[in-house]
């Protein structure tokens, strides 16, 4: 059994085979094709935290492969009301298929996989949101083939996002700068364990100069509204506009995970300008997670 907590959960080849099988599933998908592969399979949904793309994405996969899914709140579930992790996890395990988790610390999804007698997905911690980085590199291969040995650009917080970025980074093979400002670069036990070339810088422009997709993502992210104010400050300078854009390679791509805060960690016009593949990456979370759904049901 295989669980899906961070990117490197899988090695390089399989996770490549996932993003090949999520463009072939997307194909059959938009041809209409009917593949139910889950049929009677049920994959449980644990939300600590909001969601519109990851709730919407495993649940429409699951339907659409022929089984179902089910949506557990805090407010409706007895570990909203203490019930010990270890306990619901095997409770919860031995009636379902699967388990997705989105919640705050870490710790909670890897004690849960502990306990889990079923495949665990990491939906977003803190730390990490690996389904993400699935559909970003679906999109990158989609637009501009394969990401090997290219460079990618992340601006912002370095926050989970940019977490699974590094991850990202050594499975796929891509050189990563990172353009935070001071105090707000990612966990430094994250970047010394990468084995590829990441780049960490304070400023936007030396950073984004030569690469090939620029990523950016909020200021304050969830769990962090009250400092909302105090990060407006401090991430003033770090925009993604055209300006920023034409620093980068021709053709470079732009995504961000969304949501998005518009005229704040992006130009209003940079959402919907060309290279902008942000829609493409939303709608992706769907066919990467399906093919993820795939393999670690059929593992
Ligand atoms: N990108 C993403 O995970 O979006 P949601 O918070 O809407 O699920
Ligand atoms: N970094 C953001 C991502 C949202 C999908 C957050 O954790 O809120």
């Amino acid at each position: 059994m295989r669980h899906f907590l961070t990117l490197k959960d899988l090695t390089s080849d399989e996770l490549q085979q996932l993003i090949t099988r999520a463009i072939e599933l997307k194909r059959m998908h938009k041809a209409g094709e009917i593949y139910q592969p889950l049929k009677n399979k049920v994959l449980a949904m644990i939300f600590d935290k909001s969601s519109t793309r990851t709730r919407v994405s495993f649940e429409s996969a699951m339907v659409q492969f022929g089984g179902g899914s089910i949506f557990l709140s805090p407010n409706d579930t007895q570990l909203g009301r203490g019930e010990p992790v270890e306990d619901s996890a095997r409770v919860i395990s031995s009636m379902v298929d699967a388990v997705m988790i989105r919640t705050f610390d870490h710790n909670m999804v890897k004690k849960f996989a502990e306990n889990s007698s079923v495949p665990v997905i990491n939906a977003l911690t803190d730390d990490y949101h690996p389904c993400q980085l699935l559909a970003d590199m679906q999109t990158y291969q989609e637009h501009k083939g394969s990401i090997q040995g290219k460079t990618v650009t992340w601006v912002g917080d370095g926050n989970n996002m940019c977490h699974s970025y590094i991850n990202a980074a050594d499975r796929f093979g891509f050189k990563l700068s990172i353009a935070t400002p001071k105090g707000y670069e990612p966990d430094a036990n994250i970047v010394a364990s990468a084995q590829t070339t990441i780049t960490l810088f304070n400023d936007v422009d030396s950073a984004v100069k030569g690469s090939d997709l620029v990523v950016t993502d909020v200021w304050a992210s969830m769990g962090q509204e009250e400092e909302q104010k105090k990060r407006e400050v401090a991430f003033a300078d770090f925009q993604v506009n055209h300006d920023v854009m034409a620093l980068a390679n021709e053709g470079a791509l732009f995504m961000h995970c969304l949501p998005a805060h518009r005229g704040e960690e992006v130009s209003a016009e940079l959402m919907d300008d060309t290279n902008s593949v942000v829609w493409n990456e939303a709608e992706n979370r769907l066919h990467a997670q399906k093919a993820l759904l795939e393999f670690l049901f059929t593992n």
